[in-house]
């Protein structure tokens, strides 16, 4: 762990204050793994800085530079496409003790390093994250020390859950998790419909269906069981379970998962 991190207030900023910026802020204080004051962030906004202040007493400024010079970890929490113009001219201002982590989509490690010369973290957060339940995946460039790698995985864990891989599985967790809230949303529109059709009023619908999906992900999460094992528990021979399983098992339901999720990750490759 480099000297800086050995400090005991941590200085964290964040380049780009929307809502991923905001939601892993909220998290890291309310994790108290660091305080407001010990917390910078920027944007080209001044709205959004102007919110980030009043929400959560951390230091604003419209200045990038500052906030690099500020920093021990530095949040790139733009989007893609303002890379890399909102970091011109700032590659001197790098120091050999800071930790860069950037949750941009398809940004490569190497490509930050050639704008910003310093250890890089890539991190794939998902939109959970705005409720303190993310699933994402990092990877560290090849300089980042174990204990800086934990450090990140510590604030990070405030908003979620977190996984190591390889940067290279960071496109397969992209079509996975990344983009997953959006095919699981479509997934729960579908069962809402479905309900919906049946009789019931989509308050209930809706209510007993995000029930549903939650509860059954808390079941196999809390027991450590396998989704096979799940679904033989719910079916009793003859029974309604059965019944439904028929249509859904003899359908390409699981294919199509496969491919949407395949195409997801192809499409992160592509972008990178
Ligand atoms: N949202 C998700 O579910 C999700 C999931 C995985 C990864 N990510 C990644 O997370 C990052 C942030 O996403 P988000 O949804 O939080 O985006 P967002 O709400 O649009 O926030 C980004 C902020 O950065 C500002 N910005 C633009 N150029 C800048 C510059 N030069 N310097 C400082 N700030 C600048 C933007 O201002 P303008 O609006 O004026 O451009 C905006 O306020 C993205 O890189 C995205 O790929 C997001």
């Amino acid at each position: 762990m480099s000297k800086n991190m050995k400090k005991s207030c941590l200085k964290i900023g964040f380049l780009g204050s929307g809502k991923m910026a905001e939601a892993l802020i909220a998290a890291i204080i309310q994790g108290k793994k660091a305080q407001s004051q010990d917390i910078m962030c920027s944007d080209v906004v001044e709205e959004r800085v102007k919110l980030m202040e009043s929400r959560w007493k951390v230091q604003i400024t419209s200045d990038n530079q500052e906030v690099i010079k500020f920093s021990d970890i530095i949040f790139l929490s733009f989007k893609p496409q303002n890379f890399p113009e909102a970091l011109e001219g700032m590659g001197d201002l790098v120091r050999p003790d800071q930790v860069i982590v950037s949750i941009m989509a398809g940004v490569r490690i190497e490509r930050i390093r050639r704008i910003l010369p310093g250890k890089v973290i890539r991190v794939m957060p998902n939109t959970a994250c705005l409720v303190n339940d993310m699933a994402g995946a990092l990877a560290g460039g090849d300089d980042v020390a174990p204990e800086e790698m934990e450090m990140v995985i510590g604030l990070l864990e405030c908003a979620g859950v977190v996984v190591t891989v390889r940067e290279e599985e960071l496109d397969a967790v992209t079509g996975l998790s990344g983009s997953g809230p959006a095919f699981v949303a479509y997934l729960i529109e579908s069962f809402i419909a479905a309900g919906v059709e049946e009789g019931l009023d989509q308050d209930v619908a809706r209510n007993l269906t995000l029930k549903t999906f939650a509860g059954t992900a808390r079941l196999l999460s809390q027991w450590n069981m396998a989704p096979e094992d799940l679904i033989k528990m719910v079916s009793s021979p003859n029974g309604t379970t059965v019944a439904g399983r028929k249509i859904l098992e003899s359908s390409d339901v699981s294919e199509i998962i496969k491919k949407t999720v395949r195409r997801a990750a192809e499409r992160s490759r592509e972008l990178g």
